[in-house]
C-alpha cells in the first residue's frame, strides 16, 4: 500500500452523507485515506464494508469510534489518528441531529450540544494534527436551514420550515466556522461551511418517506460531490464562506 497524500476524517460516516461522501473521496484517488468515524463501532465496521465492496474504489479507508456528545471519545479519537498518521489533513464535521419532538429545554440542549458544541470539542482535538497537515481543510456540514437570510426570505425553500432547535445549532454552528476562519485561516487553515442541500439519508427519520424527504430529496452522492470538490481546491475562491453545490449561501 502507498502512503497516501490526504488523510480524511469525516464524523457520522456511518450513514447518508457521511457514508456516501466516503465513498466518492475513496474512488476520486488512490492518494486518499478516509477515516469513517461512527459513534458505534459495529455501525462503523459495517459501513465501512459497503463503501470498501464499491465499485471503483482507489483510495483506503479506516474506520474509528467517535461520540462528539462525549469529550473522552472525542480525545482518544484524535490520540489514535495521531499515532496511526501523525497528522490529519481534512476534518469533515459532518455529524448531526434533528429532533422532531416538540422544543423542549433536553431537546433544545441536546441538538445544541451535538450539531454546535460537538463539532468545536472535534475541531480543537484535532486542531493539532491538522496544523502538522501542508494544506488543511476544515469543513463543517451545515444546512441552508441555518442561514438567517433564508429564514426570513420567502423565495428561498426551506423559508418557513419550523426546525427552531435545529436551525439556532446550524446558525450558531456557522458563526463558529466564521470565526475559526479569521483566527486560523492565516495560518493556513481553509475553513468552509457547507450546505449538503436536500438530500436522502435516516436524519429526518427511518421511513422512506422522512428519508426521501416527501420525494424531494436527491443522493447524498451529491452532497459528497461537493465535499470532494473542496478538498480538490475547486473552491477555494470561496474559503470562509458557505458554499453549496452550484455557489455560495448568504448567511
Ligand atoms: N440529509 C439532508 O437533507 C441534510 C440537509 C442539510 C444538512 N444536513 C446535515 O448533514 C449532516 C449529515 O446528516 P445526514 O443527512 O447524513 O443524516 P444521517 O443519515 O442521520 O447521518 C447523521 C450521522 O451523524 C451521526 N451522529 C449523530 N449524533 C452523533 C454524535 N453525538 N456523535 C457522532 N456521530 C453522531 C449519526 O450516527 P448514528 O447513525 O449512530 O445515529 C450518523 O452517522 C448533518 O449535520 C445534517 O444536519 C443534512
Amino acid at each position: 500500500m502507498s502512503t497516501p497524500s490526504t488523510i480524511v476524517l469525516i464524523t457520522g460516516a456511518n450513514s447518508g452523507i457521511g457514508l456516501a461522501a466516503s465513498g466518492v473521496i475513496a474512488r476520486a484517488s488512490e492518494g486518499y485515506h478516509v477515516i469513517m468515524a461512527s459513534r458505534n463501532v459495529e455501525n462503523g465496521e459495517k459501513a465501512l464494508a459497503e463503501v470498501k465492496a464499491m465499485e471503483g474504489i482507489k483510495g483506503t479507508l479506516s474506520t474509528i469510534q467517535l461520540d462528539q456528545d462525549d469529550p473522552e471519545s472525542i480525545k482518544r479519537a484524535a490520540q489514535e489518528v495521531e499515532s496511526q498518521f501523525g497528522r490529519l489533513d481534512v476534518l469533515a464535521n459532518n455529524a448531526g441531529i434533528i429532533s422532531n419532538e416538540p422544543d423542549t429545554q433536553k431537546n433544545i440542549e441536546a441538538t445544541f450540544k451535538t450539531n454546535a458544541v460537538g463539532p468545536a470539542l472535534v475541531i480543537e482535538a484535532f486542531r493539532p494534527l491538522l496544523r502538522k497537515s501542508k494544506n488543511a481543510y476544515s469543513i463543517y456540514v451545515s444546512s441552508g436551514l441555518g442561514s438567517l437570510t433564508v429564514a426570513q426570505d420567502k423565495n428561498y425553500f426551506g423559508h418557513d420550515v419550523y426546525y427552531p432547535a435545529y436551525r439556532m445549532s446550524k446558525a450558531a454552528l456557522d458563526m463558529w466556522a466564521v470565526q475559526e476562519d479569521r483566527l486560523y485561516g492565516k495560518e493556513g487553515l481553509k475553513t468552509f461551511v457547507m450546505c449538503p442541500g436536500l438530500v436522502v439519508s435516516n436524519l429526518r427519520g427511518k421511513s422512506e418517506e422522512a428519508r426521501n424527504g416527501g420525494g424531494f430529496a436527491t443522493s447524498p452522492v451529491v452532497s459528497g460531490e461537493t465535499m470532494l470538490s473542496i478538498i480538490q481546491g475547486k473552491r477555494d475562491a470561496d474559503v470562509g464562506k458557505f458554499v453549496h453545490k452550484d455557489g455560495v449561501y448568504p448567511w
